[in-house]
């Protein structure tokens, strides 16, 4: 009877059941079918969060607290709002702008994590030179429709680093696209070093400039980081 109740279980992909349904100690038929279930169901959301986590490839962080002192937070929007990502019920899109060391790529990724564990969302972190590399070798093998579809079933992707290397005229345009895909479809996370007036210099065309900028700061938020590197101060520290 055991391996008919396994078989039947790997059947109904009741993974958790299959392997441990005569381990459970209960009074009665009822409270034993309510055990197996809320196991199955805690084993399924494991695994769905540990899928989410692995294929957002977000930065580790060390666990320190985040210090906001420098950082301006939008007009109408809190401290909070924006580490739960508030900014994503509505598609809307952030723009991480400062100097280095200031956290950017720290709170962009914090945002990722809260994303994942609260909501449950989908969440993928590039740099740009990542992201656009990929695209363009997805081009070349033909694979570029496979990657698109992998990007749309995102709800924050997480630009990292916008700036700090300009794009050949092949992934400033491919880069576009993604952009263009995600207007008001999901959210984006971009962090920058440049003020836009200088993102030319990173897509080399104004024309395409303009479009990238038109369709990411619609339904945008800025957040403002000033201040010196913290890596700068924390070696410092170390010293
Ligand atoms: N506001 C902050 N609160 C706490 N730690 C911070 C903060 N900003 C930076 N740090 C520390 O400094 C390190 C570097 O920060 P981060 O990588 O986020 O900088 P960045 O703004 O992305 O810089 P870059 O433009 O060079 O990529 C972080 O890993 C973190 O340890
Ligand atoms: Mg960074």
């Amino acid at each position: 009877m055991n391996d008919q109740i396994k078989s039947y279980a790997k059947r109904l992909k009741l993974s958790w059941i299959k392997d441990h349904f005569d381990e459970v100690e209960v009074a009665s038929n009822r409270e034993y079918l309510l055990k197996l279930f809320e196991a199955e169901i805690r084993q399924r959301e494991e695994r769905r969060m540990n899928l989410l986590l692995n294929q957002a490839t977000l930065p580790t962080v060390k666990g320190k607290p985040f210090d906001w002192n420098e950082v301006q937070v939008p007009p109408g929007m809190t401290k909070d709002n924006l580490l739960y990502g508030q900014f994503m019920e509505k598609q809307e899109n952030a723009i991480f702008y400062g100097g280095v060391g200031v956290g950017k790529t720290y709170l962009a990724t914090l945002i990722g994590l809260n994303a994942i564990h609260k909501f449950g969302k989908s969440v993928k972190f590039y740099t740009v030179a990542g992201l656009v590399n990929r695209l363009l070798e997805a081009n070349e093998k033909g694979t570029l429709p496979k990657l698109f579809k992998q990007l749309e079933k995102l709800d924050l992707l997480i630009l990292d680093e916008l700036g700090y290397i300009p794009l050949h005229k092949q992934g400033g345009e491919l880069l576009f696209q993604v952009i263009s895909m995600c207007y008001e479809a999901k959210s984006i996370i971009i962090t920058t070093n440049l003020q836009f007036g200088q993102w030319n210099h990173v897509f080399g065309d104004p024309i395409l400039t303009e479009a990238v900028i038109d369709r990411l700061i619609h339904h945008s938020h800025l957040v403002v980081f000033n201040g010196d590197s913290h890596r700068y101060k924390e070696s410092i520290l170390q010293n």
